[in-house]
């Protein structure tokens, strides 16, 4: 047993090495999505209006899409930041999550999501919503593996980055605090 864990966390430690030196990154636009739901009855509560929970459901699978596209390994939701619902959505509405990788520390990965909601008769739009989930990919033990670093190409993927590493240190400094 002690032979097979140190076998695996020399894996661990190897496939770090070969990150980095390999600069085995992946640029962000590889694993960027854009999904369109449509507001169907059950998404609705007595208003006709749609319930956050499911806005925040579909928040999750989009991003966590992106996110096992960018590791190629399984990853599971760590944190999601605080959010709002800036616009009631109603029934019929079409509703568009683009999500992309904002930022990757050496273990953890920020995927951004903004919700957009259309009415699909006026084709009227409104940015309802913008997320920011963490990932950490693991082993089928549980632990946690490296994360291959994330390469912003475009001027904006690359203000995404600098903004995604802000918001990576004041989490890191949160949970640090809370935990003393
Ligand atoms: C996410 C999880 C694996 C982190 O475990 P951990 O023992 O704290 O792992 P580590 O301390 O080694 O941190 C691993 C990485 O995750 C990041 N991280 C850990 N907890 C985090 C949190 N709450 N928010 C954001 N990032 C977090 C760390 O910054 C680190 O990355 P870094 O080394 O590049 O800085 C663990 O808390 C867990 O399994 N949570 C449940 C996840 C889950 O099941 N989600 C589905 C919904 S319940």
């Amino acid at each position: 047993m002690k032979k097979n864990n140190a076998l695996k966390s020399k894996k661990v430690t190897l496939l770090k090495k070969k990150l980095k030196s390999n600069n085995l990154g992946k640029p962000v636009k590889d694993s960027q999505l854009e999904t369109t739901y449509m507001v169907l009855p059950e998404h609705t509560n007595a208003l006709g209006n749609i319930f956050g929970g499911t806005i925040m459901s579909w928040i999750d699978v989009t991003a966590s899409i992106v996110a096992f596209r960018h590791c190629r390994s399984v990853v599971v939701t760590a944190a999601m930041d605080e959010m709002s619902f800036l616009h009631p959505v109603h029934m019929a509405d079409l509703v568009t999550l683009k999500a992309s990788v904002n930022f990757t520390s050496d273990h953890s990965v920020e995927v951004g999501v903004k919700v957009e909601a259309e009415d699909p008769v006026t084709g009227e739009t409104n940015v309802t919503s913008t997320a920011y989930l963490t990932f950490v990919s693991l082993d089928s033990d549980g632990r946690v593996l490296p994360v291959p670093p994330a390469i912003p190409e475009t001027a904006l993927e690359k203000q995404r980055f600098l903004a995604g590493q802000k918001r990576y240190e004041e989490r890191r400094k949160k949970r640090n605090s809370q935990h003393k």
